[in-house]
């Protein structure tokens, strides 16, 4: 196999194919790694999403093995890292990006205590105990990595999914300590950070909803999973050697401006003369 990540064996959580909605974007970062010649693990706690996701990867080659697994679970956890080993002799990337956003997950003042808890075992227990459980194997392989995803929204506020903000947050910090201790064993940790993203739950919004997501990005369009995989492939390859504790928007500039930019740039357009007076 040739390809940047050719004999790499990865881990992917959060990876999945469900039919005509089509990939997600672990189920993206898997088609990629797999087309830049890793073989990848695909773990999801849809048994039948992350099934479906290795038919559709193993075409060419029987690069990808399905594992379903809840990344509540450190049982799960340990017996995944322990069939990585067994099926491919060994692990070089983990990418921690199985993720809750819940409907319920609203304002802090209507929180409930077993929302945040869920929110928290999900996307950030989790992927504490897999990259402990990965360590070992991670560190033997000389070059290890591990790719966090969080979200824009561990930058800023918004109206709700308060836990979900916290959660992606507290993912980044992980992610610094992650560098920070085993940086000199050779592993590098960064997170990643998609802003709005055109996977499946977010294409289900309504058209309103989406040209709102567009007005705020500054790319023509908001990025699909497969643009984020490739930023994926570039970091979990010796390409990025020198990235490590990075904290990376890929976010197609939804952070990088002033937040009422859009909205007077529409006021300038519908305005004859100068907006402030001068
Ligand atoms: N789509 C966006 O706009 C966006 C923006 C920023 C960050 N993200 C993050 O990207 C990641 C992927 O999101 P997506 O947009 O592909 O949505 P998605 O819902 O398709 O992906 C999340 C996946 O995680 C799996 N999952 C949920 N709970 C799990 C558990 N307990 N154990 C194992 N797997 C579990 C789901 O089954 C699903 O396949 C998430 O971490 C999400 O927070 C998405």
């Amino acid at each position: 196999m040739t390809g940047r990540l050719a004999g790499r064996v990865a881990i992917v959580t959060g990876a999945a194919h469900r039919g005509s909605d089509g990939l997600n974007i672990g189920g993206a970062i898997a088609a990629e790694f797999v087309a830049e010649g890793a073989r990848v693990v695909a773990a999801d706690v849809d048994a039948a999403a992350v099934a479906e996701l290795a038919d559709v990867l193993n075409t060419d080659r029987p690069a990808v093995v399905a594992v379903p697994t809840d990344v509540r679970d450190e049982a799960q956890l340990v017996a995944l890292v322990e069939r990585t080993l067994q099926d491919f002799g060994g692990l070089d990337v983990l990418v921690n990006n199985a993720g809750v956003f819940r409907g319920d997950d609203g304002p802090i003042g209507e929180l409930g205590a077993e929302v945040w808890d869920d929110v928290m075992a999900v996307n950030v227990r989790g992927p504490m105990l897999l990259t402990r459980h990965a360590l070992p194997a991670l560190v033997a392989s000389g070059h290890g990595v591990v790719l966090n995803t969080a979200s824009t929204h561990s930058m800023g506020g918004d109206r709700r999914l308060s836990a979900y903000g916290a959660s992606k947050a507290a993912l980044n910090a992980l992610s610094q300590y992650v560098a920070t201790q085993y940086g000199k064993q050779g592993v590098r940790c960064n997170a990643v950070c998609p802003g709005a993203t055109a996977s499946p739950p977010l294409r289900r919004g309504t058209p309103e909803v989406l040209a709102v997501y567009d007005h705020h990005t500054l790319n023509p369009r908001i990025n699909t999973p497969a643009d984020l995989a490739k930023v994926y492939a570039f970091l979990a390859s010796d390409d990025a050697v020198g990235i490590n504790g990075m904290v990376l928007r890929v976010d197609g500039g939804l952070l990088a401006h002033q937040p009422y930019t859009p909205d007077l740039a529409a006021l300038a357009a519908a305005t004859t003369g100068p907006l402030l007076g001068a």
